[in-house]
């Protein structure tokens, strides 16, 4: 019996369960009191599944009320950034350590943080490195511009994010990763505004098989598998069961459409619902 019990254990404890993943990127909109509102709306609508974790990421200043307002099996928090240094003088930042406890998650190498505040590798590792010593789940975006997306360079762009935000992480801290695949020009932010395109779903399979192989690479099979690589960029309502139902996809990073509570919930219910892959 106790053989038997072993054997069930061992084989469930192979299997790589990945959870799927819903996070809402609220970026620099709400108010506090806006926030506060919208997740009372939230809370009575979005459902809880034991197969889908549902993340918000208000504005920095709404963390803390949130937190409070929130049931944490409803709802988990991500900070949208955070400072890499613990302490000190470093007027304006808000520190891993500081948001400990209070967020489960923190998004970090956002395109729009690459792109507008020119955060580059090193900035970024530090933030991975910064998140993990706090307990604070890393998700690292990547993606490719237009221009490098036209000049076949996508793979490489993957694999040079990748590295660039991994490089120091142990293959037992990775386990705590989350990597969206986020193509910059796929994203609703305005920067795309006359050549606004999406990918197919069999574009966004190639980027997370791209994903999975270099983690494979460079922390073995069984982190590969593990890991969740979520998918970001104008995801709605309409098509998130096409993106959620890419294999080697465990969730979506959404934008403008989870400050929709009907987009939001929908989009929610189809991660319920997306057949096991
Ligand atoms: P959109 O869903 O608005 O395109 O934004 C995606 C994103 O940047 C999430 O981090």
């Amino acid at each position: 019996m106790e053989k038997y019990g072993k054997l069930v254990i061992e084989s469930i404890s192979e299997m790589p369960s990945r959870k799927k993943l819903i996070v809402g990127n609220w970026k620099m909109n709400l108010t506090i009191h806006e926030a506060s509102v919208y997740v009372h709306h939230l809370a009575q609508k979005v459902q809880v599944h034991r197969d889908v974790e549902v993340v918000l990421a208000p504005t920095m200043l709404a963390l803390q009320p949130v937190s409070l307002q929130i049931e944490r099996r409803q709802f988990k928090l991500a900070a949208q950034n955070l400072y890499w240094r613990d302490h000190g003088a470093y007027t304006g930042e808000v520190s891993a350590s500081q948001l400990r406890g209070l967020v489960d998650y923190a998004i970090v190498g956002h395109s729009e943080r690459r792109h507008i505040f020119h955060e580059h590798h090193k900035e970024i590792r530090s933030k991975v490195q910064a998140a993990l010593r706090n307990n604070i789940k890393p998700i690292l975006c990547i993606g490719e511009t237009a221009h490098e997306r036209a000049s076949g360079e996508t793979k490489d762009v993957l694999h040079d994010q990748l590295l660039g935000g991994l490089a120091n992480v142990t293959s037992d801290e990775m386990s705590e990763v989350v990597v969206a695949y986020e193509p910059v020009w796929a994203l609703s932010n305005g920067a795309n505004f006359h050549d606004h395109k999406m990918p197919t779903p069999d574009d966004v399979k190639r980027a997370a098989s791209a994903i999975r192989g270099q983690i494979k690479h460079l922390y073995g099979e069984k982190a590969s598998e593990a890991v969740r690589v979520l998918y970001g960029g104008s995801t709605n309502a309409s098509n998130a069961s096409s993106f959620l139902a890419v294999d080697g996809i465990d969730g979506l990073l959404v934008g403008g459409a989870s400050l929709n509570q009907h987009e939001f919930i929908s989009i929610v219910e189809s991660a319920h619902e997306v057949d096991d892959k």
